[in-house]
Formats: structure tokens, C-alpha cells, sequence
């Protein structure tokens, strides 16, 4: 399945084929991914003709996110129906007052989706932006579960595009590929090594803030500003039709607007982060394919061209490739393909806080999957009797400008000296990129770990989060550097005083 901002497709692989499935209902092999929640719910289409507070669009962007994130705010802005605040996180609020998160929201469709494409088994490859963050995979993949689907693979969707070209342009060349995948929400780019049948993702760079729509968002913005009001559908269809070559809208000419968008240069850092992580320049790469319907316009194929000093490829239907690529994909995996073998990357360093806030990386960026790898760390203090370990994902030194993606404590059972501790911490990824992190004290053999799992995270709050929110909740200051122990201390206080 390829769960798309815009438009969603559902793919099968049967008889050495992989084949979009037609959405029974639209007769169409792309089903929009909009849901009018009514009575009955309906999706795709009718839904997308039924705009008004109760049908939500674009839902992909607000998954995994935060209120305050600077996607949520934009969104806030440009949609019909009501997105409000809860836990600091995004709701979808209906008419009836109801509040539903974008992961129900997503469920919701998928099991519509499923129903309208007709399929039965429970086991799917689901495929997500490369760049998309733990926190967005993990709601993606509670999406799935609400819609009764097994997930056995989180695909990233240009690797997908990339065995679908394989599948339909077999050859024994080893070479270097590019997948350029601009959708409606986001933009990936990736770089893989072909040797024979084994594609090894050697790096991805992307930007979950740009897409198609916002080039949409752009052209309606111009029209505004020169006194003529459209939807967002109907600039849309000019948009399309910009593409296709008009010249002209209701005395505007196009060239205006398309000076006016200036979103194009976006194109350019991922692309050239890609190459420099793979240590290739732009003519090593044998091919550049295109996926994602904002790719069919001209001056983004123009851009793309001069940057990588080649004519990107054109061949691979835009819209279907990635479903077909995550059904060869479910193919693989149940044993009907042996021929290809696929290894995945991750796209963030995962490493750990340590003195000053700083991060510091324990799994690099673009590491093969699954992997793992181990740091020696030690105590700042004199007889410190525990550590906290925080797990962070992304690539700024410092800490807090990364996404925590959970934390825990090692308790250190004898009282040593500040640097003479030697704890080790180790991270292990799956194929998944689930990620599991153990601690180590290296003198006792005392260990400790997490698992941030698919589905578990928000559950599995660790000890010391549960205290300090207690405390919030009590409106009572505390110190990020306190202990468990000090925290509960407190705490006991506290409750005894009410
Ligand atoms: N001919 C065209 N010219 C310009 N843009 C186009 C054209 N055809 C489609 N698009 C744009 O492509 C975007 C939809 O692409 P696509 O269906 O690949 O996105 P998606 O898979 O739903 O999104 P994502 O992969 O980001 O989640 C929309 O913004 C749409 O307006
Ligand atoms: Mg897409």
C-alpha cells in the first residue's frame, strides 16, 4: 500500500506480476486519500467532492507530528475542516464535535481503502516517505493495526519506485541509481547501488515540508494577491494545466505565476546531500527515475537536469510505481521472488545526550540495515549512582534540537570516581528500523534496555517521564538533572501535603 498525501494506491503481487489493484468503487487505480466522516464514511472521490469541515485531505502530514510543528501550523491555515490542540498534539475536530487524531484518521481510510480495493490478506508492505521520522513511521504503522493490517515491512517509498524499475528493466549492469520522489506532502531522494540483483540504499536526504501542495498553495496565494479567489481544487487543475502549457488564466499570464512560486531551488540540497554521502558525483549516477506526480512538471524535470547534468527518466508510471514496488517487495518476503535481495538504510544518526547537552551519534546516517554499534561512555560526577541514557534521532550537536525518542537509567550499583565507569551503549536496528538501546555497566555487568518499538512508544512511558509529568501536573519545578529517587521524594511530599 502506498498510503499517499494526495493520492493512494493498493498494489498485489500474483503469478510473477506486481499489479495495481482498481478501487471497485471510482473504477480507478489511485484513490484520492480524503475521508468524509458521515453515517456511513466515505473515501477517495466522493469524498474529494464533498469538501466541508467533515472531510479531512492530506491527513500524512500531520501524522507523527507535533501542535506546534511549523507542517501543523501551515496546514492549520489552509484546510476546511477544524485541526485543534490536545496534549500538544494535533486533532481533527468534526462537526459533531468528536476529536480524532490523524493516526485514527489514517486507519480509517486504510480500512475503507481496503474494502474499496478488495483485498483479503492482513499482511502488507506499507511504504512511507525515506525521510520520515520514527515518530511518523511509528503512527503510520498504529494506522495499520486500527485497520486490522499486519505490517510486515515499512517500506521507504523511493526504494520501492527503484525495485519496480528493476522489475520492468531487468539487467545485469552494476551501477549507481537516483530515485527523485516529489508527492503532494513530501520530497525524497535516494541513492542506490545495483550490483546484479542486490540493491544496497546508500544514501537518503529529504524534506518533509515540501511538496505538491505547496505549489499549489503558492499559485492560489498569487491569484489572492491579484484580486482573484480560488480553491484550492481549482488551483489544483490550473496547476496541472500550467504544466501542460497554458499560457493564460483570466488575464494573468502564467509566466507571473510561475515567477511567483520560486519553490524549484528546494530541489537542489537533498540531492547534492544524497551524492556527497555516497561520495558520487552527479554523472556517476547511471540513472535519475522520476516518481510523484509533482514531477510531471516541466521546469521541475528542467531543474533536476541541470543539477545532476543528465535527463532524468520518465518511464516509471508516477503514480502506481511505489504500490508496485512495496507489492515486489511482499513478494520477496513471502518467497516468490528470491532472485532480489533489498537492503535498506536509515536516514538519522541515533546516538545518545551526554555532557552539556551535546549529542553524540552512536549509529551514523545511511547505515545499512539492520545494524549495530556501541560507544563506551562514562559518569561527569564523583559517586554518581545512576545515568540517564537518552536516545535521540537526527543530526544537530545539539541534543534537544534532535527528536527523543525515549529515555531510561542504568543504576550504578558501587560508588566510583567520576570517568572511571565504563558504560557501554549499544544500539541495534531491525530491517523495520525499530530500534532497540542497551546500557551496559562494564565492571558489574549490570545492564538495561529499550526497545522503541512500532506501536509501543506513547504506551511505554519510561519511570522518570511519568514522575516529572506527575510533577507538572502539581505545577511543582524540579531539575532535568534529578534522580528517580529524588523525584519520588518529592513527590511523596507533595501528595502527603494535599
Ligand atoms: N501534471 C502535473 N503538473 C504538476 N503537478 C502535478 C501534475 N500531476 C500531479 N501533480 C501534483 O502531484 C501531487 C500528487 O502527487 P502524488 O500523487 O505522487 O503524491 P502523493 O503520493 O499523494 O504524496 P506523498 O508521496 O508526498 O505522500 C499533487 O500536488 C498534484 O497536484
Ligand atoms: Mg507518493
Amino acid at each position: 500500500i502506498d498510503l499517499g498525501t494526495c493520492n493512494s494506491c493498493v498494489a498485489e503481487y500474483k503469478n510473477g506480476i506486481s499489479s495495481a489493484l482498481v478501487n471497485a468503487v471510482s473504477k480507478e487505480f489511485t484513490t484520492p486519500s480524503y475521508i468524509t466522516f458521515a453515517e456511513n464514511n466515505v473515501i477517495g472521490l466522493e469524498a474529494k467532492q464533498n469538501l466541508g469541515t467533515n472531510t479531512v485531505s492530506s491527513f500524512k502530514r500531520l501524522i507523527g507530528r507535533r501542535f506546534s510543528d511549523f507542517e501543523v501550523q501551515e496546514q492549520l491555515k489552509r484546510v476546511p475542516y477544524k485541526i485543534i490542540e490536545k496534549d500538544s498534539l494535533p486533532f481533527v475536530q468534526l462537526q459533531s464535535g468528536q476529536l480524532m487524531s490523524p493516526t485514527e484518521i489514517s486507519g480509517q481510510f486504510l480500512k475503507q481503502l481496503r474494502e474499496h480495493t478488495q483485498f483479503s490478506t492482513n499482511q502488507v508492505v506499507l511504504t512511507v516517505p525515506a525521510y520520515f521520522t520514527h515518530q511518523q513511521k511509528l503512527e503510520t504503522e498504529k494506522a495499520g493495526a486500527l485497520a486490522n493490517l499486519q505490517i510486515s515491512r515499512l517500506l521507504a517509498e523511493p526504494t520501492a519506485a527503484c525495485l519496480t524499475y528493476d522489475s520492468q528493466n531487468k539487467s545485469s549492469l552494476n551501477e549507481y541509481i537516483m530515485v527523485v520522489d516529489l508527492g503532494a506532502g513530501t520530497y525524497d531522494v535516494s541513492v542506490l547501488e545495483k550490483q546484479g540483483d542486490v540493491y544496497q540504499v546508500l544514501s537518503c536526504a529529504g524534506n518533509n515540508f515540501y511538496g505538491g501542495d505547496d505549489y499549489t498553495r503558492a499559485v492560489q496565494l498569487f491569484l489572492e494577491q491579484n484580486g482573484v479567489q480560488v480553491s484550492f481544487q481549482e488551483a489544483e487543475k490550473l496547476k496541472h494545466e500550467m504544466s501542460a502549457g497554458l499560457k493564460e488564466f483570466k488575464q494573468i499570464s502564467v509566466q507571473q505565476i510561475k515567477n511567483f512560486i520560486n519553490l524549484d531551488e528546494k530541489l537542489e540540497k537533498p540531492i547534492l546531500q544524497t551524492l556527497s554521502d555516497a561520495n558520487l558525483q552527479p554523472l556517476q549516477i547511471s540513472k535519475v527515475l522520476l516518481v510523484g506526480g509533482q514531477t510531471k512538471q516541466p521546469s521541475i524535470q528542467a531543474k533536476i537536469q541541470e543539477i545532476m547534468k543528465q535527463k532524468p527518466l520518465t518511464t516509471l508510471n508516477p503514480d502506481l510505481c511505489v504500490a508496485q514496488g512495496a507489492a515486489i517487495q511482499a513478494g520477496i518476503m513471502n518467497g516468490q521472488i528470491s532472485s532480489v535481495l533489498l537492503l535498506d538504510a536509515t536516514p538519522f544518526s541515533l546516538g545518545i545526550e551526554t555532557m552539556n547537552g551535546v549529542f553524540s551519534p552512536v549509529l551514523k546516517r545511511n547505515v545499512t540495515l539492520p545494524a549495530q554499534a556501541s560507544q563506551i561512555f562514562t559518569t561527569t560526577e564523583d559517586n554518581q549512582q545512576e545515568v540517564i541514557i537518552r536516545v535521540y534521532q537526527g543530526e544537530n550537536q545539539l541534543a534537544v534540537r534532535n527528536t527523543l525518542l525515549g529515555e531510561f537509567i542504568l543504576s550504578l550499583d558501587e560508588k566510583r570516581p567520576k570517568g572511571s565507569p565504563r558504560i557501554r551503549v549499544e544500539f541495534q536496528i531491525d530491517q523495520n528500523g525499530v530500534v532497540l538501546v542497551k546500557a551496559t555497566d562494564e565492571k558489574t555487568g549490570k545492564e538495561q534496555k529499550i526497545q522503541v518499538k512500532f506501536g509501543q512508544q506513547r504506551e511505554e512511558k519510561s519511570e522518570i517521564q511519568c514522575l516529572r509529568e506527575e510533577l507538572d501536573q502539581m505545577k511543582v519545578k524540579y531539575s532535568e538533572k534529578w534522580s528517580v529517587e529524588k523525584l519520588k521524594a518529592v513527590l511523596k511530599k507533595q501528595r502527603r501535603r494535599k
